[in-house]
């Protein structure tokens, strides 16, 4: 709506927090932003890119009501700190103590009026290869995927509240700038892999994320979208392309896998429904080659 100013606070500055950030910016949205971050250290690295920059665990209901007190909008793109994989218990104390303070505080947020969060197509299990969608029943099948499927139920509940939309975006694994997928499978040049790398992998760009993002806030989504590029790639095509291009030894696939991940194929169906287009379709090109936006 012209002249009218929504006031956004995106709890979670990290990797997509960030480019979702840019993004406003770079659209002049009528926004007032807001970021959060828990270190002192990243306050200068934000500031440019909001009118406000606040220190905020989202596990300090303090901190969280007073990030989100004066918000039509609230954007949680929350991922355990670190560089380091964490474990089942780090991922709850991410996710679900963060969203359990956010039900706790909603009574005191009449103001807040859509929350979106950014949830993980991991949430999906094995389908034998088949195409997955947001209507396909889910269930956990490890301890991670049992907490993103705790937090997205939370959410829903939450959902029941009136006046409150609530929008999940499932993102697939993300590739863009400063995640550069040579230099991530380079080290597996020549090594021997279990399986035959023939399960499909799903993927999307930054900029598709935060594009996404941007629609569901400025068209009001609710519910469970799926933000993954148009075409799922076999991991062995992936992998051995990137060490092709990079002149490297190939995976040796072979024997039993032990652990061979979920093979799935994601749809967009919806997220095409909802009138977002893509504008990384795919992560390789015709020809075959990495996108370009990957080269940092
Ligand atoms: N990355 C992927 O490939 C991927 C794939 C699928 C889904 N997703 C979804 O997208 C989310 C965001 O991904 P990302 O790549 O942007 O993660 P990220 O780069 O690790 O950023 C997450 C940010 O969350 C903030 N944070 C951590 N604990 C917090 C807390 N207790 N309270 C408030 N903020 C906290 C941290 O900010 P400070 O360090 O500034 O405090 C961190 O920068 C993921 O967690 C997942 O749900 C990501």
């Amino acid at each position: 709506m012209p002249g009218l100013t929504l006031r956004l606070t995106i709890v979670g500055c990290g990797y997509v927090g960030m480019a979702l950030a840019c993004e406003l910016q770079s659209h002049r949205t009528t926004t007032e932003l807001t970021l959060t971050t828990t270190s002192e250290g990243r306050l200068e690295v934000l500031k440019p890119l909001a009118e406000q920059v606040q220190i905020c665990s989202a596990q300090n209901p303090k901190q969280l009501y007073e990030a989100l007190s004066e918000a039509d909008v609230a954007v949680f793109c929350l991922g355990p700190k670190g560089d380091r994989q964490v474990d089942a218990g780090g991922y709850r104390q991410t996710f679900l103590d963060s969203l359990n303070c956010l039900k706790q505080l909603l009574p005191a947020l009449p103001k807040l009026g859509q929350i979106v969060y950014t949830s993980s197509c991991s949430v999906y299990s094995d389908a034998a290869g088949d195409w997955v969608d947001e209507t396909t029943p889910v269930q956990a099948h490890d301890d991670h995927s049992a907490v993103l499927l705790e937090a997205e139920d939370l959410l829903q509940n939450l959902a029941e509240t009136p006046s409150k939309q609530v929008c999940i975006l499932r993102l697939a694994a993300l590739h863009g700038p400063g995640r550069d997928l040579d230099q991530r499978f380079r080290g597996l040049a020549g090594q021997n892999r279990a399986g035959d790398g023939q399960r499909f992998t799903n993927w999307v760009h930054v900029a598709d994320a935060a594009g996404a993002l941007r629609a569901s806030i400025e068209k009001g989504w609710s519910g469970v979208v799926n933000v993954v590029n148009d075409e799922p790639i076999r991991l062995a095509d992936l992998v051995d392309g990137a060490l092709r291009r990079q002149g490297l030894a190939p995976i040796r696939w072979g024997g039993e896998a032990h652990q061979s991940g979920c093979n799935r194929r994601i749809s967009n169906r919806r997220l095409k429904q909802r009138g977002y287009q893509l504008q990384h379709p795919a992560i390789v090109d015709q020809r075959g080659v990495l996108d370009a936006s990957q080269v940092p």
